[in-house]
């Protein structure tokens, strides 16, 4: 195994198997009487570890057949084989844009010839996209060659090229409890798993068991992709605690199919992601996963309007300006618009849009008293005509200086399915390279991993799921520094702090 980037340090060991990184971990604890402040900081010694081994993986895709699961499948297909196609504007090559990993750099530091940056997939050793295998479920049959036409998201010249490759797979058959998505979905559903929910549950643990033996992948992962679903109600007895969920299966109680797929992947030691907003992870469900020692990760991947509006309310906030008013509209024609234009759906998609500035107000009570909030405002409408070219509109007003009023609006045009398709990439990758990380410290030298609740896939998601009590963080440039500065932690190096003294100096 050779890593791109190697660290020249006596903090840093490479074994046979592993990196093993000695790293300083500081924090501080504060005291705050009135309008003042008491910092103690403090450090704690950790030992990192990280597998160099990378494992072949597979990840199967709940919704393989949608706009998501067919571009992201045939996205990696285009950039394996290497293809090229033209268009009106000219040749295009496959590229994985968009992707954190792939497509962003990390500052190592400096040479002689300035600063060096190195792709960010390069820190550690990871998955390549290219080398992933897909396997999915669907509840429409189509095959993924006539789902890709389906979706209009790929220029036609790509699709003829990827034809006979995106024809030869067919989702398995999914579970389809109609009341859960909306009801313009029902034409869509012939190809499904019949029985008892305990009998679905086993059906889908035979699948990816069978997908793991024939495809011959080290792990497998599994991320719901499909229609958005309407919230549970959490009920004691029903599904508050691992136990009761896998009871109310059984029983034939109320459980939604994507918590249905969370249960089964957990089952089978494979870590679960949810790309959508619903709350698949009931209480029961975040209970098992940490019964098993499983990932589980999500909420709705963070891909257009949201995740500008992390950047921008976590601009104007942190330097100084005070939103007052945020109006965000999106018109989109895909079938995740028509199923969202049902009102039960919708709330689930507005519910997951609108905390995203929440941790970024509250952050700042010299703009905010305590529980003040910016009026925050939400509108999704299905507009068949514009496809998956999804078009968001915002308008931030804020409050500047002196009582005066700062109004920005937005356009923004988000080409839906082609911005979620390398966010799926990351968070697979992500949740991957953190199944072979683990830590200890000094005063617990037993290695262990992460929380079964993966918050550093926070980034891509739009309602960070975060474990019990800890803070959730939407602002964009938190989130991103977090997945940096935990993998140079992996390598001993210190978090970046773009200080620059060597440049500041006489
Ligand atoms: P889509 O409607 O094109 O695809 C969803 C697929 O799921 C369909 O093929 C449908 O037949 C299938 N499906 C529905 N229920 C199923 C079940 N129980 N089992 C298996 N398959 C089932 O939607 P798209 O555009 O691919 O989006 C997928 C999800 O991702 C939606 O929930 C959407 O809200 C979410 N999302 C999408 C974003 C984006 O595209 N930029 C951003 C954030 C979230």
């Amino acid at each position: 195994m050779h890593e791109k980037v190697r660290i020249n340090s006596a903090d840093v060991k490479y074994t046979e198997k592993h990196i093993e990184s000695r790293y300083c971990y500081h924090t501080a604890s504060v005291r705050r009487d009135g309008d003042t402040f008491t910092v103690t900081p403090s450090s704690t010694e950790f030992i990192f570890r990280t597998e160099r081994k990378v494992p072949r993986l597979g990840v199967m895709l709940v919704g393989w057949g949608g706009n998501n699961g067919t571009t992201v499948t045939a996205a990696v297909l285009a950039n394996k084989l290497g293809l090229t196609w033209k268009t009106k504007t000219g040749l295009k090559k496959a590229n994985y844009y968009g992707s954190l990993l792939e497509s962003s750099t990390v500052c190592l530091g400096s040479s002689p010839d300035g600063e060096v940056y190195a792709p960010f997939r390069d820190l550690l050793p990871m998955v390549h996209p290219n080398d992933i295998v897909f396997d999915g479920w669907d509840i429409s049959s189509l095959d993924l060659g006539r789902a890709m036409e389906r979706a209009q998201v790929l220029d036609w010249s790509l699709q003829e090229k990827l034809w006979p490759h995106m024809s030869q797979l067919k989702p398995r058959p999914s579970v389809y409890i109609p009341e859960f998505i909306a009801a313009n979905q029902e034409h869509r559903a012939d190809n499904l798993i019949r029985g008892s929910k305990a009998e679905q549950v086993a059906q889908i643990r035979r699948d990816i068991c069978d997908f793991r033996e024939k495809s011959g992948v080290d792990k497998v992962l599994v991320l719901w992709t499909a229609n958005t679903e309407r919230f549970c109600d959490v009920i004691p007895g029903v599904n508050d605690t691992a136990e009761n969920l896998l009871n109310s299966i059984q029983m034939g109680r109320e459980v939604s199919p994507s918590t249905m797929f969370a249960v089964a992947s957990v089952l089978e030691g494979c870590a679960y992601i949810n790309g959508s907003p619903q709350n698949t992870f009931v209480p029961g469900a975040v209970d098992l996963a940490l019964q098993r020692g499983v990932f589980i990760g999500g909420d709705d991947f963070k891909s257009g309007q949201t995740k500008l509006k992390s950047v921008l309310v976590d601009f104007l906030v942190s330097t100084g300006i005070k939103p007052t008013s945020i109006v965000s509209y999106n018109h989109l024609g895909n079938n995740d618009g028509l199923n969202l234009s049902a009102l039960q759906q919708f709330r689930s998609k507005e519910i997951s849009k609108s905390n995203v500035v929440d941790d970024i107000v509250q952050s700042n009570p010299v703009l905010y008293r305590p529980r003040e909030k910016p009026d925050h405002c939400v509108v999704i409408k299905y507009v068949p005509y514009v496809g998956d070219s999804k078009r968001a509109m915002d308008e931030y007003t804020s409050e500047i200086m002196m009582g005066g009023t700062n109004t920005m609006a937005l356009h923004n045009t988000c080409e839906d399915s082609l911005l979620a398709s390398p966010i799926i990439l990351d968070l697979v990758i992500l949740t991957e390279l953190c199944q072979r990380i683990t830590f200890c410290t000094q005063d617990d030298p037993v290695f262990q991993g992460f929380h079964s609740v993966l918050s550093l896939l926070s980034f891509l998601c739009k309602a960070p799921l975060v474990p019990q009590g800890a803070p959730v963080v939407n602002a964009f440039f938190r989130q991103r520094a977090c997945i940096e500065n935990v993998m140079r932690a992996c390598l001993g190096l210190p978090p970046q702090n773009h200080m620059q003294l060597e440049h500041k100096m006489t």
